[in-house]
């Protein structure tokens, strides 16, 4: 029998990257894909309806509130989705035995560390949405759902909006980019972010209670090192040059190192997880393939 997954928020960027490994792996999975207009995660009966109708397997959430900028001015939304609505489906997902994967984020930490983050590194979010996400996993953790909570960082992919993409349309539209350099993160592929989470699935049986894994590609830059790299391989001749994050001031305060400690989730898999530079080259002609027909 293939393993029925639910993924919530699908039309996103790791929703959309799961839609698409799905189509070559229709043996082993069956999947149930769900977007606001079909479950809108934050009506509590509506996800209880839906879990007990479909009974999957597991339950990737993919939906989150994840305008960082835009959540310091509305916190409410931010913790409706970010927490609320994962408590909704931990709770279905114990109701229903269903593993329910979660994803979190980078921003639960405050960047002050100087080297790479365990999952068991305290945390100290900086900001409305770092705290929101935080307790959306502590949501999890205390629902006592069979979970894994799975942190990601620097998110891109063909789809929706994200840096790769800014930086083709800055580059086409502006003289030169001024890009932040004292910020430092691993860019990671929402391809190799959905494959890495159906892998945590096919091994849940190995995870007792809930466990926390970091994903991210391997290897790390700043924001100004990943914009060379794009530019680079899109063959952009627009000038950049590197600023420093007081010249580039957001609402929400960033963590100004990110570099996760990936060595738990890939000894658990058994994984070489492949490089950023490496993703970003496979990755490229369809990002820019969408970009210049403006496909979202
Ligand atoms: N993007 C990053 O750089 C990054 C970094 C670290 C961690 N993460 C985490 O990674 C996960 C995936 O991020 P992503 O970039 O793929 O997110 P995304 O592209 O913003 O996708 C989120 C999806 O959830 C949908 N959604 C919003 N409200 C919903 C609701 N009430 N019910 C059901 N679906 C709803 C959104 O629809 P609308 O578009 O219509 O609102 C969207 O399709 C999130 O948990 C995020 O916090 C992302």
């Amino acid at each position: 029998m293939p393993e029925k997954i639910l993924v919530t928020g699908a039309n996103g960027q790791l929703g959309k990257s799961l839609q698409d490994i799905s189509r070559s792996c229709t043996d082993s999975c069956c999947f149930v894909f769900t977007d606001i207009g079909e479950l809108d995660i934050t009506h509590k009966g509506a996800v209880m309806d839906m879990l007990h109708a479909e009974k999957p397997d597991a339950v990737i959430n993919a939906a989150a509130y994840t305008a960082v900028d835009r959540a310091e001015s509305d916190e409410e939304t931010a913790y409706l989705l970010n927490e609320t609505a994962v408590a909704n489906l931990a709770e279905a997902a114990v109701a229903t035995g269903a593993f329910l994967v979660h994803v979190s984020t980078d921003y639960v930490f405050d960047g002050q560390s100087s080297v790479p983050y365990t999952p068991d590194h305290p945390v100290h979010p900086l900001s409305v949405y770092g705290k929101s996400k935080w307790a959306g996993e502590q949501a999890v953790r205390r629902s006592q759902a069979h979970a894994a909570i799975v942190r990601t960082e620097w998110l891109y992919s063909p789809y929706g909006n994200n840096f790769v993409k800014t930086m083709l349309r800055l580059a086409d539209s502006r003289d030169s980019l001024r890009v932040v350099n004292d910020q430092t993160g691993s860019p990671t592929l929402a391809e190799d972010l959905a494959r890495f989470i159906l892998g945590i699935i096919s091994r849940r049986q190995e995870i007792a209670g809930s466990e926390t894994f970091h994903f991210s590609n391997r290897g790390a830059t700043t924001w100004h090192g990943f914009a060379s790299e794009i530019l680079r391989l899109a063959n952009k001749n627009c000038p950049l040059f590197p600023i420093p994050t007081k010249e580039y001031p957001t609402p929400a305060q960033r963590p100004n190192f990110s570099v996760f400690d990936l060595s738990k989730g890939a000894s658990f898999l058994d994984m070489d997880i492949p490089d950023w530079k490496e993703s970003l080259r496979k990755s490229m002609p369809q990002i820019l393939y969408n970009y210049e027909n403006s496909i979202i």
